[in-house]
Parts: structure tokens; C-alpha cells; sequence
């Protein structure tokens, strides 16, 4: 067993850490109060390979392994979850799907431009009626010879308006339930495709959430990914590796909140001494840190468990389940730590505060990762 982080990781690490303290911090707060979407900001990630991280070089990405991918997004996290979640989405949901799933046509077409920045990916499978109950599907995808027709509502999308690329998953035959359904790479300027206003949020605000409508849009045949029917296990198969992303984020944010604690903690005095000498906040670092170590490890242990090839649906499960609850506990304490300062915004912690939330509800909410585990265990 071996902990110890390698040199490129380590590189990756800081390259990234620099980057959200120099480009991600400057404006963070006031994009979060105006719902700004991170546009220059996104730009620039591209440039620097945060967009398609571990996608081959032959496609235009990093080439880089799930490790590099979680230090990163913890990183970006810490700072701004508004900019990690468009990496998330770009990076482990769009950009392995199609280049694990996609042909050769489509990734040429799709995967280089998402992967450098050019264009932008968004995920679509939640509906007004079809969020943790996935498998429910509304959206009708009908096989009309070379082409298929899509009607219907996706909801809650992030990067729901700056996307070029929507990997949508609609329903092809009903009676085949969720072997009737099929994955498709639909095109922002397609007809009938229609994006809705925008979510007014408690968090991440910063992140566009729309939703999207499709009123007769004709999507041509090869737009198809995978076998007729793979839909839902394409859905399935990379929301697995999507969890391990969003693990990573709620990770971040845990150890934002916990740095900004343990450095607030150590410069304001109460009672004659700095407050961190009193056991009682000194305590509340310590209990932050052990269970932001012990997330760290599921993290990594998820993301090793891709890396070598290892079944990651549990691990991912588990690591997003516990650091999301640590990022929300965490956050909460920060709060505390700061008194009356916590609860306003050039803190920063209030915001990590809310931004902590939706880890426990985004890529399958926590009873949802439980009924992963559960069953990942009652399998055997
Ligand atoms: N890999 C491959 N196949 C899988 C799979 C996996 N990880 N999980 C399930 N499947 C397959 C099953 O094997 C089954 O296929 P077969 O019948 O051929 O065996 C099929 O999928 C249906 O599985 P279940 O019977 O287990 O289906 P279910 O209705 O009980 O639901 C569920 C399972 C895990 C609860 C699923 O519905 C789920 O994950 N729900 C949560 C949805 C979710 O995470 N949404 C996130 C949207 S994206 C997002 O949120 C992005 C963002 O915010 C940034
Ligand atoms: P529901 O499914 O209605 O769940 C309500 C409550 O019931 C939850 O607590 C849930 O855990 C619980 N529950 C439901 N079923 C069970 C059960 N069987 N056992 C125990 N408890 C259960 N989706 C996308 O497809 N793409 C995106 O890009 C995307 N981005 C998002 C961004 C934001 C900001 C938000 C808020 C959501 C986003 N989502 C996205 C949707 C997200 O994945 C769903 O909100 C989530 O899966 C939960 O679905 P729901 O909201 O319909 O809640």
C-alpha cells in the first residue's frame, strides 16, 4: 500500500490550486450573488486541460488518470463549486461517455471539441417525473428509419444554456422498459430543441441549471450512442465514474471551509487568547480534519479502484455519500467557527455552506447511493 502522491500528481495538484487561487477566487463572490456564469473563467480552463482531463490525447485531452482528475476537482472545489461541477460534468459524464461509449465517427465530431474547451457538455436525464426513479422515463425518443424523433421535458441541467453538446436519454420503446431506451448526442441549435429559464438557486449559482424542452427534434441515427437500448446502462455505467467527481467536489469543499476555519480560528480572540485555544473550537478542527482525511481516502481509493480497472460503482458510492456529508457538516462548523462573520459573504464560508448541499443531491441523492451500496453488498 502506498500513499504517497507521484511527482505529475503532485504537479497537477498545485497547477490547479494556483489556478483557482489566482483566477477562480478574484469575482467568486460576486458571480455567486449575480448567478453569473463563469464564462472567461471557463475559458481559461480549457486552455489549461481542467475540460478534458481524462480523455486520450488522440482526442485532444490530458490523457490523465482519475487521481489527477480528483486532485484537481478538489482543488477548483475549494475555492469556486460553481466552476468544478461544469468541470465535473464536462470531464466524467460527456467526456468518458463518449469517448468509452461513442464511435469513432462521433468522437471525432464531439469529443475533441468538448475536451479542449471549445464546446461545452451537458447530461440530461432527470425529468419533472424521473429523478432518483431514473428508469421512469417520459421523454420519447420514436425510430423513424434514419433519424428519431424526441419529445419532451428534461429538467434541472447543469450548463443547461452554455452548452454546445446535450447527451440526452429519452425512451425508444416503452414496453422494453429501461431496455427501451437510448442515449443521444443532440446539438444545441437543432430545431424543437428549446432551453428553459434558469433555476433561481441556493447554491453552486454560479453554474447554470435549466430546463431543457424537446418538441419534435429530429436527431439523425448516428447520433445514437451505443446498441439500440444501451440508454440506461450508459446512463448507469458513467454516473458511477460522475459520483467519484462530485465526491471530489463535496471533498473540496470540505477542506475549503476547514482551512478557512483553522486560519479564522487562529487570528480572532475572545477572552484574552486566540479562539483556537479554546478546546472547544480546537476540537471542532480536529473532528474537520479526521473526517475530511477519512473522505480523502474513499475519494482516492474510488478513483484507484477506475484507475486499475477495479468495479468503482461502490467505492464511488461510498465516497460521495461520506464526503458529502462531511462538505455539509464541515461547512456548517466553519460557519460556527467564524460567529457572526461566517453568516456574511466576504467569509466565504456561508457560500460554502450552501454550495455543500447540493453534493448530497446531484449524480443520486444520499438514500440513493445507499440503495447502491446496499445492493452492491446484498449482491453476492
Ligand atoms: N452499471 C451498469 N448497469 C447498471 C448499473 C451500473 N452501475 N446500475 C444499474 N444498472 C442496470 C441494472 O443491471 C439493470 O439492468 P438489467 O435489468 O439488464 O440487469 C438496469 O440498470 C436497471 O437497474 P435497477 O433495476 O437497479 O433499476 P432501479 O429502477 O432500481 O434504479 C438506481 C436504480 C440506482 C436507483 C437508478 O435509478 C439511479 O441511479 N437513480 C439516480 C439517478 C441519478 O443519479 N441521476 C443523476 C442525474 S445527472 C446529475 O445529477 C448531474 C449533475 O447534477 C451534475
Ligand atoms: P426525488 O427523486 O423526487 O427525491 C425526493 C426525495 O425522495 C429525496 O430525498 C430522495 O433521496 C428520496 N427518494 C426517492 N426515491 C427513494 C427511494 N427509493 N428510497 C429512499 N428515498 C428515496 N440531472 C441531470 O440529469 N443532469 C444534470 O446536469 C443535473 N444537474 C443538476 C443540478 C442541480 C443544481 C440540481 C438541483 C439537480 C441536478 N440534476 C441533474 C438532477 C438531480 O440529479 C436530481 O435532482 C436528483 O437525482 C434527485 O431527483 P429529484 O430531484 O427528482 O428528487
Amino acid at each position: 500500500m502506498d500513499f504517497k502522491l507521484t511527482e505529475e500528481h503532485i504537479m497537477i495538484r498545485d497547477a490547479a490550486r494556483d489556478f483557482a487561487k489566482t483566477e477562480l477566487l478574484p469575482g467568486v463572490i460576486e458571480r455567486d450573488e449575480k448567478q453569473e456564469f463563469p464564462t472567461e473563467q471557463v475559458k481559461k480552463m480549457g486552455e489549461l486541460g481542467f475540460l478534458g482531463m481524462m480523455v486520450s490525447p488522440e482526442y485532444g485531452g490530458g490523457g490523465m488518470d482519475t487521481v489527477s482528475y480528483v486532485l484537481a476537482m478538489e482543488e477548483i472545489s475549494k475555492i469556486d463549486a460553481s466552476c468544478s461541477v461544469i468541470v465535473s460534468v464536462n470531464n466524467s459524464l460527456v467526456c468518458w461517455g463518449l469517448e468509452t461509449y461513442g464511435n469513432e465517427a462521433q468522437k471525432k465530431k464531439y469529443l475533441t471539441k468538448l475536451a479542449t474547451g471549445e464546446s461545452i457538455g451537458a447530461f440530461c436525464l432527470s425529468e419533472p417525473e424521473a429523478g432518483s426513479d431514473a428508469t421512469s422515463q417520459r421523454t420519447t425518443a420514436i425510430d423513424k428509419g434514419d433519424h428519431y424523433i424526441l419529445n419532451g421535458t428534461k429538467n434541472w441541467i447543469t450548463n443547461g444554456s452554455s452548452a454546445d453538446y446535450y447527451l440526452v436519454i429519452a425512451q425508444t420503446d416503452r414496453e422494453k422498459k429501461h431496455k427501451g431506451i437510448n442515449a443521444f448526442i443532440v446539438e444545441k441549435g437543432m430545431e424543437g430543441f428549446e432551453v428553459g429559464p434558469k433555476e433561481q438557486k441556493l447554491g453552486i449559482r454560479g453554474s447554470d441549471t435549466h430546463t431543457l424542452n424537446f418538441n419534435d427534434v429530429k436527431v439523425p441515427k448516428e447520433n445514437r450512442i451505443g446498441e439500440d437500448g444501451f440508454g440506461f446502462k450508459f446512463a448507469m455505467k458513467t454516473l458511477s465514474g460522475g459520483r467519484i467527481g462530485i465526491a471530489a467536489q463535496a471533498l473540496g469543499i470540505a477542506s475549503g471551509a476547514y482551512e478557512l476555519a483553522r486560519d479564522y480560528s487562529k487570528i480572532r480572540k475572545a477572552f484574552g487568547t486566540e479562539i483556537c485555544n479554546h478546546q472547544a473550537i480546537a476540537f471542532k478542527l480536529a473532528d474537520m480534519h479526521t473526517e475530511i482525511t477519512a473522505a480523502r481516502h474513499l475519494v482516492m481509493k474510488a478513483a484507484w479502484d477506475k484507475d486499475q480497472g477495479n468495479n468503482y460503482d461502490m467505492s464511488g458510492a461510498m465516497a460521495k455519500l461520506f464526503a458529502s456529508k462531511v462538505a455539509m457538516d464541515t461547512a456548517v462548523e466553519a460557519v460556527q467557527v467564524h460567529g457572526g462573520n461566517g453568516y456574511v459573504k466576504e467569509y466565504h464560508v456561508e457560500r460554502l455552506m450552501r454550495d455543500a448541499k447540493i453534493t448530497q443531491i446531484y449524480e443520486g441523492t444520499s438514500e440513493i447511493q445507499k440503495i447502491v451500496i446496499s445492493r452492491g453488498l446484498l449482491k453476492d
